[in-house]
């Protein structure tokens, strides 16, 4: 079975024709679950000097992220141009750096030396690109990029029913992720949220891991 091409980057771009189309800076469940995801760095970390955000889309986690470790340089990758172009204006901080493009491709020009990894609802589409071993390879590349005692975290909705994400979301598939990211680090948080978004009443359940390096 090949990948689901409808998922990727055109997908995107069309997305991000509209401003915020997944409410991230409006939702109070999308607001809480950035909260969530930075309280456990905060909770984990001491010195945070660089922080790598991969699927960054506006900005609007990496603005809290900004806050909340205000010595640490930010490095936000997202597939949407139209996305990075919206997070370069609405950040504007120059402690922040984005980059419009796909971050398996760009994967060498991050550099090193980050503290922190976020990682949010973004694996399941990266690895809907690759194989299980070059998902596996690129997860080792992420680790090599962090400092020791660095903090991988990330927040995944647990399924969708009903929409395109579903097969990309299945608990079985999220857990071959968690496999391979507690195989080169050490899983060190889990949580299960389920919460209901005011805007459209839907329930979701969506977990938050996070693995030491
Ligand atoms: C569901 S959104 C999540 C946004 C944000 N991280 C959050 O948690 O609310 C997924 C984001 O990942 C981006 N994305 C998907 N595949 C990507 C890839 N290969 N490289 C970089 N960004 C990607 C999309 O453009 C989109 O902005």
């Amino acid at each position: 079975m090949s990948p689901d091409d409808s998922l990727q980057e055109e997908y995107f771009d069309e997305k991000f024709e509209e401003e915020d189309p997944w409410s991230f800076r409006s939702s109070s469940y999308e607001q809480e679950k950035y909260r969530r995801q930075t309280r456990v760095a905060e909770e984990r970390l001491t010195d945070v000097d660089r922080i790598l955000e991969f699927g960054c889309a506006e900005g609007a986690h990496s603005e809290m992220l900004l806050d909340r470790f205000p010595d640490a340089e930010l490095l936000g990758i997202d597939v949407a141009e139209d996305a990075v172009e919206r997070a370069r204006e609405s950040v504007g901080e120059e402690r922040a750096e984005f980059i419009a493009g796909d971050a398996v491709e760009r994967v060498d020009e991050f550099g090193g030396g980050f503290d922190l990894v976020v990682w949010s609802e973004t694996i399941y589409y990266m690895g809907n690109q690759l194989s299980v071993p070059e998902m596996n390879e690129y997860i080792q590349t992420v680790f090599d990029l962090m400092t020791d005692g660095g903090l991988v975290v990330m927040a995944n909705i647990i399924g969708q029913e009903g929409s395109e994400e579903d097969r990309l979301t299945r608990p079985e598939v999220l857990d071959a992720y968690y496999g391979m990211l507690g195989a080169h680090g050490e899983e060190v948080s889990r949580e299960v949220f389920v919460e209901a978004k005011s805007e459209s009443g839907e329930t979701h359940e969506y977990e938050i891991r996070a693995f030491r390096a």
